[in-house]
């Protein structure tokens, strides 16, 4: 595995691959690796071993745009000796982790990329300009690597929504693909973050899933007002955590529109926070 946190020698190495036939697979992080990170390594060399087909590059950056003033940018963990070990074990061929000098040379951007709607509510109601941030950086990582496949986790559901409609809006000529939420086995999405949560946060963390679960099987046992199975959720989180509640929400799962009536293809999404710690998770219910 080839590591480098300068644009041109990445160019210099995508290039040559490309140039050796090979797809091109850009898998996005803010590195401190778990499976969830991994699974998608996995995934694309799945049946390429040899790394005939595939030319699988990781970034790893912690993207300060995408960070409110008083959220964790600071304290986001990162541990670049153990990333590496893990990206190689796990099969990249290029690990690029660039310093925020290499990635904003002039300290900011002048120019971002705002995609409207799909950012406005949700997470983006709570964390404003925090879409906008992720909406920039990846554009510029497309334009950098320039992949013909991109991977995106479905626990950031709401960023997948706002990354699609970004390529298509800006004809970025890439796929991009919804990678599943890697869990523990309570039920708890794997995330950098969870390394911020106390036992006893650790230990009701898992009513978040839960409850998504429960809320599924009601939607698929008939129930089909929102507000029934939103009061659902919420219940169980009251009862069974101290977790403080920011939304809880189910929309359209491919335009996060609202919905009346729980119908076709629909996420429910929420954010709860565990003392300074805020958690996202999703599910997906097909009716
Ligand atoms: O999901 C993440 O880790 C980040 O938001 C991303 C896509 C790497 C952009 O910084």
């Amino acid at each position: 595995m080839k590591i480098t946190e300068y644009i041109a020698v990445l160019r210099e190495n995508v290039k040559q691959a490309r140039n050796q036939g090979k797809t091109i697979v850009l898998i996005p992080t803010m590195g401190f690796l778990h499976y969830g990170h991994l699974s998608m390594v996995e995934a694309a060399r799945q049946g390429d071993e040899e790394h005939e087909r595939n030319y699988i590059v990781m970034s790893i950056f912690v993207n300060p745009l995408q960070f409110g003033p008083n959220e964790d940018y600071d304290r986001y963990p990162r541990d670049l000796i153990r990333d590496s070990r893990l990206a190689q074990e796990a099969g990249v061929d290029l690990l690029f982790v660039p310093s925020v000098q290499e990635m904003y040379p002039e300290g900011e951007s002048l120019t971002t990329v705002n995609v409207t709607k799909v950012s406005a509510e949700l997470c983006g109601a709570h964390r404003p300009g925090h879409f906008q941030g992720v909406a920039t950086v990846v554009n510029k990582l497309f334009n950098i690597v320039l992949p013909d496949v991109a991977y995106f986790g479905q626990k950031d559901y709401q960023q997948f929504i706002v990354i699609k409609q970004m390529v298509k809006d800006l004809n970025i000529p890439l796929k991009i693909a919804l990678m599943p939420t890697i869990r523990e086995a309570d039920g708890l999405a794997l995330s950098s973050r969870n390394s911020y949560l106390n036992p006893e946060q650790r230990k009701q963390a898992p009513v978040l899933f839960n409850s998504l679960r429960n809320a599924a099987e009601l939607i698929q046992a008939g129930e089909r007002n929102p507000e029934v199975i939103l009061n659902t959720i919420e219940q169980r989180i009251r009862n069974e955590s101290d977790g403080q509640i920011e939304y809880i929400e189910i929309r359209k799962a491919e335009n996060l529109e609202k919905v009346e009536k729980i119908n076709g293809s629909v996420v429910i999404a929420l954010a709860v926070h565990f003392g300074s710690t805020r958690l996202i998770d999703n599910i997906i219910v097909e009716v």
